[in-house]
């Protein structure tokens, strides 16, 4: 989703604005553009499509200037153009980016064009802008101006404001979408995540809700909702600028999933001592929470949610306690109903997403026993906000499609599975087999990769398909679910997921030799009933690819290729080892089709608006 860079320096900030453009292309977006000031005006330079654009642009055209912003645009208002692209202007003299939405964008828009304004955009940034000029009419004070702005705003929103009048100066405000502020040595940075800044600074300011900021090349002044100068902390960012970097992979995303190994050992490291899972791996306070805990909410979105769906599988059979899933979208507009004991458990890759971050902060008063975050983004809102928070450890994930992410939040909910289920009564001789389990998790994955090659040739008989369905049984269609999420969102081929013995309920109609399906079985108690409702695909002329435990047997023939998992997997270990090839398939299906495979088309990394 849009992306927002700024900086204030000494030296030119376009390189660094351009590079931090970079880095935050995987957000997603359609636009790209820049505007700096020195002394004599403000600069700006837009383009449709890429930031490579926007660079051969500057490379025939160049602009200089130290005080800058820049933005990547993720259309909302207004179809992806570059009058539509930021920054936006008001008149030659206020500058600005934005990300979010103004949802009372509107009657601002009407009363300013009644004030004389002239609009040249369809955005709901633009009237943002003019209102800043207007009332900077009033008073030549940035920072007034923009807390009168954001004011009378209704939405959400991180906003980067220059005026020409002021260079050395930027204005930033937050409300519902990141922002932070990086600290160098004498010159200071803004931007919508950590990552766009590490080639210049590691020191991170992260401003509150509400905040306003003041940033010049020297200090960094922060205003709170109600406009009294507070303090916010600053922290080290462990990540390095060689981080996100896609090495050697074609795509990020084929780096992303060939690193889940070493990945989920992260997740896993320091959270288990002498074969048992340690509470600790939630915060210091989750013994005590886990203790009174009655029953679990989990809400989140897209791949986060099928996380959600598999732990509901392993909390309910093996903890005896009542665990729903939803969808974040739906919670926050109806009023769930929540029993004394339950724990509200928010899950997200990027801890930003606008939905699930508007629902954790409605059970944070809807009498939950506490709320906890499940994230790879330490610095998130999320998990600022939750009153637990359990990191994956999962390093940047760059790729759009959602991989690493994925296979290290099982691991996650896996120990915290194990957490509960101790006090669910799980002996210690049982809980020691799970942590097992677990432990192999790292080598088994190693060895499911080996399937790559054969995947790879595999996925030459679905390239001229439009549609697939996936099927699984019982815990198998959570995987289901997330393997068609992966093969429509990177190769645009519609696919669904099913529970298989809902087949013949309806699904079983669109059968025939153009519809590909694509199983998971393995070796559990499910897996004679999943046989049944294969026999009546194949009935029906449907091609079948399964992937499945070595020991099945599926009578091979014409209609149905077998893809044996390259060793004995337990149930416990199943969902994460069976994503993977669905993953690879994907990939390289869309690969072949020649989609944009780490920024897939109208997608976003990071959902910042609802
Ligand atoms: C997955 O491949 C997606 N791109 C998407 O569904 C994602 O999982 C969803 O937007 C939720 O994101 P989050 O985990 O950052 O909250």
């Amino acid at each position: 989703m849009c992306g927002i860079v700024g900086g204030v320096a000494e030296r030119n900030v376009v390189p660094i604005l351009m590079e931090g453009l970079r880095r935050l292309e995987y957000r997603g977006y359609d636009s790209a553009g820049i505007a700096v000031m020195e002394d004599s005006g403000i600069d700006r330079l837009r383009r449709l499509g890429k930031v490579q654009e926007l660079q051969n642009a500057l490379d025939k055209q160049p602009i200089r200037g130290t005080t800058g912003i820049s933005h990547t645009r993720w259309a909302t208002h207004g179809a992806p153009s570059e009058l539509n692209a930021h920054p936006h202007m008001s008149h030659p003299e206020i500058a600005i980016v934005h990300n979010g939405i103004i949802e009372n964008y509107e009657t601002l828009r009407e009363e300013l064009s009644a004030a004389g304004y002239k609009f040249e955009s369809d955005t709901d940034t633009e009237v943002v802008a003019h209102r800043i000029h207007q009332h900077l009419q009033d008073s030549a004070d940035l920072v007034a101006a923009v807390r009168k702005t954001v004011a009378e705003l209704e939405g959400a929103y991180a906003l980067a404001v220059m005026n020409r009048n002021q260079p050395g100066k930027l204005v930033l405000a937050r409300a519902g979408c990141p922002v932070v502020v990086g600290l160098g040595i004498g010159e200071n940075f803004v931007a919508s995540d950590v990552a766009a800044l590490l080639p210049v600074t590691r020191s991170f300011m992260f401003l509150d809700e509400g905040d306003i900021a003041l940033v010049e090349r020297r200090q960094v002044t922060v205003f709170d909702a109600a406009g009294n100068q507070v303090e916010r902390p600053v922290k080290e960012s462990e990540l390095t600028a060689d981080a996100a970097e896609r090495g050697n992979y074609r795509h990020y995303m084929q780096k992303e999933i060939h690193e889940q190994a070493s990945a989920v050992a992260r997740t896993l490291a320091d959270r288990i001592e002498n074969g048992v899972a340690l509470d600790t791996a939630f915060g210091e306070n989750a013994a005590a929470v886990l203790d009174k805990t009655k029953g679990v909410h989990i809400i989140a979105c897209g791949t986060s949610y099928h996380a959600g769906l598999v732990a509901r599988y392993w909390i309910e059979q093996l903890c005896r306690i009542p665990c729903s899933v939803e969808i974040a979208s739906e919670y926050r507009y109806r009023s769930p109903v929540v029993p004394d004991g339950t724990l509200f458990i928010s899950i997200s890759q990027s801890g930003e997403t606008a939905d699930t971050l508007a629902a954790l902060r409605e059970a944070k008063v809807s009498g939950y026993v506490s709320t906890l975050t499940i994230c790879n983004a330490p610095e998130s809102s999320m998990v600022r906000e939750s009153e637990l928070a359990m990191m994956t450890n999962a390093g940047p994930e760059i790729g759009v499609a959602s991989t690493k992410a994925f296979t290290t939040q099982l691991a996650a909910l896996a120990l915290l599975t194990i957490c509960l289920a101790r006090r669910a009564g799980l002996e210690e001789r049982q809980e020691r087999a799970l942590v097992a389990q677990l432990a192999e998790l790292p080598g088994l994955i190693e060895q499911t990769l080996l399937m790559d090659k054969s995947i790879e040739v595999l996925a030459e008989k679905f390239v001229d398909k439009h549609h697939a369905l996936f099927l699984g049984r019982g815990v198998q269609n959570a995987v289901a679910m997330e393997g068609a999420l992966k093969l429509k969102e990177i190769s645009y081929i519609h696919a669904e997921a099913y529970a298989a013995g809902e087949l013949k309920h309806g699904p079983l109609a669109l059968v025939d030799e153009d519809m590909p399906v694509i199983a998971v079985a393995p070796d559990d108690q499910l897996l004679e009933k999943l046989k049944s409702n294969l026999q009546e695909v194949r009935a029906r002329g449907g091609e079948l690819f399964v992937f499945a435990d070595p020991r099945v047997h599926f009578g091979e023939n014409d209609g149905i290729h077998t893809m044996r998992m390259p060793a004995l997997i337990q149930d416990f270990q199943a969902p994460i080892l069976y994503t993977i090839p669905l993953q690879l398939l994907a990939y390289h299906v869309a690969v072949l089709k020649g989609t944009d495979v780490d920024q897939p088309r109208n997608l976003a990394k990071s959902v910042t608006v609802e």
